[in-house]
């Protein structure tokens, strides 16, 4: 594994690369990676990922609300303006509602709030060795944060949505949070607060594809992958992937609620299956059983083994001030064995 140097640095702030450019030492490679707005981009097809992703990575984030919401009435419904206002005040709302000073905060229930989600997931798992955690399709990042914390390591959350990030980003450089919150179809509030929360120090997001990191094998202590699994196009994949980068005896934290999309998943890669007539019937929680063991099923990983499952924790996703998803997602904990030896 070659690592990457700064090549260049065209903007920092208080210390930080903001923009600028990495490469790689690979004399076969030199490839070019860069940063923008702190978030390196570290994926296998640089100019694919910035042509695909041009409009939010040039979007301006300085623009009053007002001027924001004329944007979005323009743009109208289910375009990619509204499709992101609409993705980032879910997961802000999601991470960082708990963060809202009392004066903007409102009375609903933390029941099945993401934090309760993580603390429950994390119980599952044992005792970690030491070492950094990866925290894959972190979102806006508040599970790095708590990681960082409770275990006193560096953490690094990775994601694809470039959003996102910048959120995650914001938060790190400058502890603040200035988002609209959506009421109702396309209006949206207005909201700025403060998140000061501890371990800032220990964490880092950058942009890469969770299918192909780029990080050495037997390098994390931990593998978070919340409710990610039914966002990839191949989660065994995924699977795999995560036990690579993981030392022996690291632990895979996941939670899905399996609320496949054939968008996102093709149905055949669905764990679990797709049919009623199927031997399944599209339980994921059996194959996965099979997968996570030695010798339980031909495409079991490797050295991944499950230790604890929890059949259904509370996970609610906030839509807009009427609407509200209850998951009920499957949580479980794996452990990495000396190959060979399980
Ligand atoms: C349902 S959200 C969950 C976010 C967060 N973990 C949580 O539970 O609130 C799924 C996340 O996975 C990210 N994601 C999907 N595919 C990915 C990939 N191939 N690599 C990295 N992140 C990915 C999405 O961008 C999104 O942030």
């Amino acid at each position: 594994m070659w690592p990457l140097q700064v090549a260049s640095r065209a903007k920092e702030h208080t210390g930080v690369l903001v923009e600028g450019r990495l490469t790689c030492t690979n004399p076969q490679c030199l490839g070019e990676f860069p940063v923008i707005d702190g978030i390196p981009i570290i994926v296998p097809d640089v100019a694919a990922y910035i042509a695909t992703h041009q409009g939010v990575i040039t979007r301006r984030t300085d623009l009053a609300h007002e001027t924001m919401s004329l944007i979005g009435d323009c743009c109208g419904p289910g375009s990619e303006y509204d499709t992101e206002r609409q993705q980032l005040s879910t997961y802000v709302e999601s991470h960082f509602g708990d963060c809202v000073t009392a004066a903007g905060a409102d009375t609903r229930s933390q029941e099945g709030s993401f934090l309760q989600l993580l603390e429950g997931g994390f119980q599952l798992c044992g005792a970690l060795p030491t070492g950094p955690i990866l925290d894959v399709g972190c979102g806006v990042g508040r599970s790095a944060w708590y990681l960082a914390e409770q275990c006193d390591t560096d953490v690094l959350g990775v994601d694809l949505n470039f959003a996102f990030l910048r959120v995650a980003q914001e938060i790190l450089q400058r502890g603040h949070v200035s988002i609209g919150r959506r009421k109702i179809g396309v209006v949206y509030e207005a909201r700025e607060f403060a998140v000061d929360l501890p371990a800032a120090d220990k964490v880092d997001f950058w942009c890469c594809d969770a299918l192909a990191l780029p990080f050495s094998s037997q390098h994390f202590s931990l593998s978070n992958c919340l409710n990610v699994l039914d966002c990839v196009c191949s989660p065994i994949d995924l699977l795999r992937e995560l036990e690579r980068v993981l030392v022996t005896r690291g632990w895979l934290l996941a939670s899905s609620p399996y609320d496949w999309s054939p968008g996102t998943t093709a149905p055949g890669a669905w764990i679990g299956g797709h049919s009623d007539r199927g031997e399944l019937q599209g339980a994921a929680e059996p194959l996965l059983r099979q997968l996570l063991a030695a010798g339980g099923h031909p495409q079991s990983l490797d050295a991944l083994r499950l230790r604890a499952e929890s059949a259904a924790i509370d996970w609610a996703i906030w839509l807009h001030e009427r609407s509200c998803v209850q998951y009920k997602v499957h949580a479980f904990a794996a452990q990495k064995e000396d190959k060979g030896s399980g």
